[in-house]
């Protein structure tokens, strides 16, 4: 078995360590995470190693961006396990600090406008304020040349390229694909909370968003939401938003022309899983 990768707490000793890989000329990339991970993480992880010299992965559970009825306490912790499965790839270092490391004395919260406010924006206030700030932090500490982000929380990664554009942060920020399950469900750190039967439905989720692809030759957006959800319903989930916005501003659209991002979260029992598509995608 490959030894385990090193881990860093301090902050200090972080960034030490980032600006010694640096000044000798290496390309840092970043994997920022919340821990619990699965192939999509490792995914992320394989993008990071194919683009730069050396990759950091971070493990930290951000108390910031969890409302206080949700389930910041119950997430799962398993950095053993999250080890055993970064030894196996390319990973210089792992950053896991703890909550009073990363947050002691702050009074500084960074808020992006607009594209925050629609989606999870509206139903987890406060949510991207905690993800902007941490990840603000955590590039200032590891200073990457680039970090990767996973296109399931589609608002998230629109959230961190509009931050580091308008705070001119030197690094580029890179979008990896979704990694499925075989029948489609997104894979997520939450799935482990669905039971049998609703991890059997969830995959409807997918499917629906597959066939919101079809219906938006000869439909208007409001009407593929309508059937979206519905379908989604019938399916056994409880939605939350499903909603096609422009999949650039994450502004309302009336119609299909231009790129369009239908991006959803749904319930399954007291599980919230989101996914998206992007219709009309220039490739
Ligand atoms: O996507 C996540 O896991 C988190 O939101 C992130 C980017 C690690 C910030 O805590």
């Amino acid at each position: 078995m490959n030894p385990l990768p090193p881990v860093i707490t301090s902050k200090k000793e972080m960034a030490t360590w980032s600006e010694s890989k640096r000044s000798l000329g290496l390309t840092v990339g970043f994997v920022p995470t919340m821990g619990a991970l699965h192939q999509g993480h490792l995914a992320l992880v394989e993008l990071a190693a194919r683009k730069s010299d050396i990759v950091v992965v971070s493990i930290f559970v951000n108390p910031a961006q969890f409302g206080p009825s949700e389930d910041y306490e119950s997430y799962p912790r398993t950095l053993t396990t999250d080890l055993e499965a970064l030894a196996s790839h390319s990973v210089a270092v792992v950053f896991a600090p703890n909550a009073a490391e990363m947050y002691e004395d702050r009074l500084t919260t960074i808020h992006v406008s607009g594209i925050t406010e629609p989606l999870c924006g509206a139903s987890r206030p406060g949510h991207f304020d905690g993800v902007t700030t941490v990840v603000a932090k955590l590039l200032n500490i590891v200073r990457p040349h680039l970090a990767v982000f996973g296109e399931k929380d589609y608002q998230q990664l629109a959230t961190v390229r509009k931050m580091v554009k308008d705070l001119d942060m030197d690094c580029l920020i890179v979008g990896a694909p979704t990694v499925r399950e075989p029948d489609g469900l997104a894979m997520s750190s939450r799935n482990t909370y669905l039971s049998p039967l609703e991890r059997a439905q969830a995959p409807v989720i997918r499917r629906a968003l597959l066939q919101a692809q079809e219906l938006a030759g000869t439909n208007t957006p409001e009407q593929v939401e309508r059937m979206t959800r519905e379908t989604i319903t019938r399916g056994g989930g409880r939605v939350d938003y499903c909603s096609c916005l422009n999949a650039l501003t994450l502004s309302a659209v009336t119609d299909f022309s231009s790129p369009v991002v239908l991006a959803t979260t749904v319930f399954f029992g007291k599980t919230r899983l989101i996914d998206n598509i992007v219709i009309n995608e220039k490739t």
